[in-house]
């Protein structure tokens, strides 16, 4: 029997996911049009490399904070882009989508990465969103597979059930409701707060022979941190063998080695101008 591995530090896994993103995530920031030289706030920044993107894409005059609420994390963000940006340009400091460490109307933009269905208190955490941006600017909150990604081409059924074990595993985390629940409320918990938004989505497609940064996600983060042992207890055995067969990096029939191997994975973008 193979082993499931779930060695992948959230730290690691959330790099992995950034490098996957980047071609997309470049050219949605792109997209936005932030204003050259503005000021904004990235909420949950993870391990800082949306910061960092965000930060070049304001230019030299601009400047970017990025909050976490874990000291760690913050100081993992620190090390990734040490060196790379200025801090006048780009800084990290400790702080919760709740309760913001900035006084009112200090930043043109807020930028809120796949963290908001992590926040159990949303409208808090969007007032406090209203707070911090001065009026006329804008809050962007973004979130990936609103619409479950295709990571098994040729197992709909098999990849069906793994969505299913997903939304309930993340059940307890997200308050009751499961983190995809929460994802598709994005536009309900803005008006909420009377923000109106506009949304787009991007579809990322790769297929094989997989680039390094698409490999190492997808067979890592995805396949043996997100449906390893995790999932075991919520899936059959049958399913779990099936998935084993074609998700464990050893295995024989391992998928991503498969001459016609695809993924589509959706990252949708959530856009409100915040009135004066
Ligand atoms: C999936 S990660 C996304 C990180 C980053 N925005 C990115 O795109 O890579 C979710 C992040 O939300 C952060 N988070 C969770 N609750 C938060 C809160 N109340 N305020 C701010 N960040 C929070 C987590 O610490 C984690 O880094």
């Amino acid at each position: 029997m193979t082993i499931a591995r779930e060695s992948e530090s959230p730290h690691r896994s959330l790099e992995r996911m950034n490098r996957f993103q980047e071609p997309e995530a470049r050219r949605i920031i792109a997209d936005l049009g932030l204003p050259p030289a503005s000021r904004g706030l990235d909420v949950g920044c993870g391990v800082g490399l949306y910061g960092l993107w965000l930060a070049e894409a304001v230019g030299p005059g601009g400047h970017v904070i990025g909050i976490e609420p874990e000291a760690e994390r913050v100081e993992t963000a620190r090390t990734l882009v040490a060196g790379r940006l200025e801090t006048r340009r780009l800084e990290f400091r400790q702080g919760d989508g709740t309760a913001i460490p900035l006084p009112d109307h200090s930043v043109d933009w807020v930028w809120c990465g796949d963290v908001l269905h992590h926040i159990v208190e949303t409208e808090r955490a969007l007032r406090e969103f209203l707070r911090v941006v001065r009026p006329g600017g804008r809050i962007v909150v973004k979130e990936s597979q609103v619409l479950s990604a295709l990571f098994l081409p040729g197992h709909p059924e098999l990849e069906r059930r793994i969505q299913l074990a997903e939304i309930r595993r993340t059940l307890d985390e997200g308050g009751g409701r499961s983190f995809q629940e929460r994802r598709q409320t994005t536009l309900a918990s803005l008006r909420t707060v009377g923000l109106t938004a506009t949304m787009r989505t991007y579809l990322l497609e790769r297929r094989a022979p997989l680039g390094a940064a698409d490999h190492e996600y997808i067979q890592h983060t995805v396949f043996s941190r997100n449906w390893g042992e995790r999932l075991r207890d919520l899936l059959s055995r049958e399913d779990w063998e099936r998935r084993s067969a074609v998700c464990e990096p050893g295995a024989p029939a391992n998928i991503l080695s498969t001459p016609d191997y695809f993924c589509i994975y959706p990252i949708t973008v959530f856009m409100a101008d915040a009135s004066g």
